[in-house]
């Protein structure tokens, strides 16, 4: 009595079915001895979103104990069908969260067996769970686990294989809780910057659909693998920056998927919350560049369509250039410029012409035109260690520049950021103190 059952494209198994249930394995018992109390009780472990399961998905309700192989308590069963089997497993992550210093990301992949000894439970059956670990690695763990109740075993799993995966430490507080913590870091001068920070294609790719949404993570799997992260990477940092100036204005709560960045036909960037929230509208601007995102946001008057000019960010990481992109980029007085400031030094002439272009491509972004092909339309006209000033089509734009460096597990690089808040005499603060 042998059925294949399949889930096309997901899941297949095979069922076995019989007469009658059959007589039940003995209860597994522990020697207390060889147990600690918990450190991770069950209501703290979802208070606190170390398991992201839903109010629905809720049945782990009691840790009872640890061991060095295994872990005890109490699975209720939830109303959900299928609810209970992912209990049985959440005690797992219990133990793998609590016991293990990484990869603590535990997905389930595949069931050796599962038995059943009697019937469907009514929901709120409060059942005794053992999960006894098997065997674990870097790559995965596999366990056995035990339901039983008054002492009677009503399921047995067998072989249940999770794989481990990482989550960057500066990322978890904003995977557990992405309403009240950026993914990006907030900068001193307001605009934001967010970092590659997965280590494998599934973390990201859960950071994706939770931070893009479902319409947007589509889009960023028709992306070619190649610019994917960095595309993803824009609209972390841009719903960031968005998100810090409504957090300024008194919002608390504010999930990154209740923002849906697009662009328009041009390519500018815009950023709108989700309706009936009462989110007041930025202008927004964006970069991104080997493994960093950048982004600026500015409130927009209520009911004001977005402003041209408008704000502006670029990134540009400090690399050599031939000398043929120093004359397509400058023009003579700029040249002049560049050669006062850097002198004959090559790595100072490097990261003055990097700034010189960032700020040159922040300001194309803040006209709506991007540069078009014709960087020598927009002039560095002044240069200081921290503004730019920069003119085009008879307007003077304060450019705020400064560098950055990829955090130290990433691969070594600088790169110039400089943004603008909007062409000269409105906002007429200074880019690199304050904004407005
Ligand atoms: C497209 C352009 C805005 C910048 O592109 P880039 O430097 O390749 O990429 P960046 O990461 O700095 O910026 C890309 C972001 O700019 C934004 N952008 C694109 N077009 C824009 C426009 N017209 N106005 C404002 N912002 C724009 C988008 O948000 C885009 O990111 P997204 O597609 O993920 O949303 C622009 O400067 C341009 O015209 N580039 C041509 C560059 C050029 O002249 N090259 C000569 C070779 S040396």
């Amino acid at each position: 009595n042998l059925y294949s059952v399949a889930f096309a494209g997901y899941a297949r198994a095979t069922i076995e079915v019989g007469p009658a249930y059959l007589a039940p394995p003995e209860v597994w018992t522990h020697d207390p001895a060889t147990e600690r109390p918990p450190t991770l009780g069950a209501a703290e472990m979802y208070a606190e979103r170390l398991m992201f399961h839903g109010p629905q998905f809720q049945g782990v309700t009691e840790v009872h104990a640890l061991g060095d192989m295994h872990v005890r308590g109490i699975v209720t069963a939830p109303v959900p069908p299928g609810a209970l089997l992912d209990n049985a497993l959440q005690l797992i992550g219990n133990w793998l969260i609590t016991t293990q210093p990484f990869r603590t990301v535990a997905l389930p992949v595949g069931l050796g067996r599962v038995r059943f000894f009697g019937p469907p439970p009514p929901a709120g059956r409060a059942f005794v769970c053992v999960a006894r670990v098997r065997s674990i690695d870097d790559g995965k763990l596999v366990a056995d686990t035990q339901l039983s109740y008054q002492g009677r075993v009503w399921a047995q799993i067998e072989g249940a294989v999770d794989r481990r995966f990482d989550s960057h430490p500066q990322a978890r507080v904003a995977e557990r809780f992405p309403e009240r913590y950026p993914m990006s870091h907030f900068q001193p001068e307001g605009w934001t910057m967010a970092f590659d920070c997965w280590t494998d294609l599934v973390t990201r790719g859960m950071a994706a659909r939770g931070i893009l949404g479902g319409a947007a993570y589509a889009e960023y799997e028709r992306h070619p693998a190649k610019t994917r992260k960095q595309w993803m990477l824009g609209r972390i940092a841009a719903k960031d920056a968005v998100r810090s100036r409504l957090w300024e204005q008194g919002h608390t709560d504010i999930y990154p998927i209740e923002l849906t960045v697009g662009n328009d036909p041009d390519g500018r960037p815009w950023v709108r919350g989700r309706p009936g929230r009462g989110l007041d509208d930025c202008d927004v601007s964006l970069a991104h560049c080997a493994e960093i995102g950048v982004a600026i946001a500015r409130l927009r008057p209520a009911g004001s369509p977005a402003a041209t000019p408008g704000v502006g960010i670029d990134v540009a990481e400090i690399t050599d250039h031939p000398d043929s992109t120093f004359g397509f980029a400058l023009t003579d007085g700029e040249a002049a410029l560049l050669a006062s400031l850097a002198g004959g030094d090559a790595a100072t002439r490097r990261l003055w012409f990097t700034r010189f272009w960032a700020a040159k491509e922040a300001v194309g972004k803040a006209e709506g035109t991007g540069l078009d092909g014709k960087p020598r339309r927009f002039q560095v006209r002044e240069a200081t260690d921290s503004v730019l000033t920069v003119e085009v089509a008879g307007r003077a734009y304060r450019v705020g520049h400064r560098e950055v460096d990829n955090p130290e597990d990433l691969p070594t690089r600088r790169y110039v950021v400089a943004w603008t808040w909007g062409p000269e005499p409105d906002p007429a603060t200074p880019p690199g103190v304050s904004r407005p």
